[in-house]
């Protein structure tokens, strides 16, 4: 343990059995030949319980959470708050089908994210249970409203795994390989990646060229624009490594689609919810988009996502679309206790505040370990993508030994990208947990850098 964890110990990882213990592996075991083996579980963490940022395995080893249950637990593990109100929902009813009835927490919630979401306009909610089911909703919106086919979205997005989704998605190969053909008239186009621009310029003096490809190229050669429905943008683009556009790209963005009529569709499943410091990380651009898509954080972990259009745009026929879990009581009571602990709690300012931390950390950090070759994000969506120091090439490897690292010291983290490690701790994260949790990292980074050192060196080949 080194001295910077000692300091900080309450707040520090209690690890008291070999990883996986002994009940976790019986778990395994079990999930081995039972469970789909699609899921992607980098290390085997068996829950047991969590509190806050805290999470306990089955053994009764203690873990710091940095992952939130992949930026879905935003006001902590089993915050007291929104245990009560689902408790007391469940006492009430615990469903009804929102399809075919009414009940007045759909309309509370759909008030509250009405409030929350971009745009001085009256506006419209749809619920559903995922993200994947509000990208579809969004989607199917998109076409109907506009008449139009076509939609766009950009290189290393992550969109969700349902098959219009995933059309939209164009993060990794191995999320499409075999399930081809998707749905048709999707066109992927470059996303501001700056840190490895895909068309090698460099910003300023880029003047956002990838944003006039979309223009002067791909309007002209291959998708006439008043063909095109939507373009879907990640403000932050999430799976695809946490990258960060730089200033005037969603407002050049946002110009191109009032120019030819296309709906703009921010997916804020991962970066809404006030992960940012914002209640949608677009407003960080001061951009308005047509559709706003929700999911994740929006009930610290019950099932929930929800879209929020234009009141104008949400003009479909009843029976276009509905589904019989979206908007769940015991969800939208979730949700509602989530937005009350996010406003009274002060979490937006504290996702603000504490992501700056974790920026300056990691950058700390990143000069006296030349592994880190970016470190990047806004609010409580913070990356540090690594790279081979000599080249600056990516790797991969390097991340993922430094996640398999964090895990057997106490720390739960994932990565994104193909070589970056995300934080997307819950927005009540405070500081002593933070600077716990970054020494484990900075230990689990040296192991990591170490074992890099002993590679076989690359074959040149023949
Ligand atoms: C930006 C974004 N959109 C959509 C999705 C899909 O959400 P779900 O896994 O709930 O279907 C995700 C999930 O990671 C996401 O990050």
């Amino acid at each position: 343990m080194t001295d910077a964890i000692r300091t900080v110990l309450p707040y520090a990882p209690d690890i008291h059995t070999p990883l996986p213990g002994p009940k976790a592996q019986a778990n395994l075991a079990r999930d081995a030949t039972l469970i789909s083996p699609s899921y992607t579980r980098p290390y085997p963490f068996v829950m047991s319980h969590g509190q806050g940022c805290l999470v306990w395995d089955v053994d009764g080893n203690r873990f710091l959470d940095f992952t939130a249950g992949v930026a879905v637990c935003a006001t902590g593990h089993s915050h007291p708050r929104v245990v009560e109100a689902i408790q007391r929902q469940a006492e009430q009813f615990i469903h009804m089908a929102g399809t075919d009835f009414y009940y007045e927490l759909q309309v509370k919630l759909a008030e509250k994210l009405a409030q929350i979401t971009p745009g001085d306009f009256p506006k419209r909610v749809f619920f559903t249970n995922s993200g994947a089911e509000s990208v579809e909703a969004a989607l199917k919106l998109a076409r109907y409203h506009t008449g139009r086919s076509r939609l766009m979205s950009f290189i290393g997005s992550f969109h969700g795994r349902t098959m219009g989704a995933l059309a939209l998605t164009g993060s990794k190969a191995i999320h499409r390989r075999g399930f081809e053909p998707l749905m048709p008239g999707v066109t992927h186009t470059p996303y501001a990646y700056c840190y490895r621009c895909p068309i090698n310029l460099s910003y300023p003096s880029c003047k956002l060229a990838c944003v006039d490809y979309i223009e002067d190229t791909l309007f002209k050669r291959l998708v006439p624009a008043d063909e095109v429905a939507a373009i879907f943008v990640e403000p932050i683009q999430g799976e695809g490594g946490y990258v960060v556009p730089p200033d005037g790209w969603h407002q050049e963005l946002r110009a191109l689609c009032s120019k030819h009529g296309i709906l703009l569709v921010a997916d804020e499943i991962q970066s809404g919810i006030g992960r940012t410091g914002k209640w949608c990380a677009i407003e960080h651009w001061g951009v308005t988009p047509d559709i706003v898509c929700y999911a994740k954080g929006i009930a610290s972990g019950l099932p929930l996502g929800a879209i929020v259009a234009r009141a104008d745009i949400m003009d479909w026929d009843s029976g276009a679309h509905a589904n019989t879990f979206g908007g769940n009581p015991l969800a939208c009571a979730a949700a509602l206790a989530t937005f009350e602990v996010i406003e009274t709690e002060g979490l937006l300012d504290n996702a603000a505040r504490m992501g700056e931390y974790f920026k300056a950390a990691l950058r700390d950090m990143q000069s006296h370990h030349p592994c880190i070759g970016d470190v990047r994000g806004l609010g409580l969506m913070v990356a540090a993508e690594l790279i081979d120091p000599d080249t600056g090439d990516p790797d991969p490897t390097l991340r993922d030994d430094l996640v398999q690292n964090c895990f057997e010291r106490g720390l739960l983290v994932l990565g994104c990208g193909f070589n970056s490690v995300r934080f997307m701790p819950a927005l009540t994260i405070d500081l002593p947990t933070a600077e716990a949790g970054l020494a484990v990292f900075e230990a689990a980074l040296s192991d990591a850098e170490l074992a890099a050192t002993l590679r076989p060196p690359k074959s040149q080949g023949v």
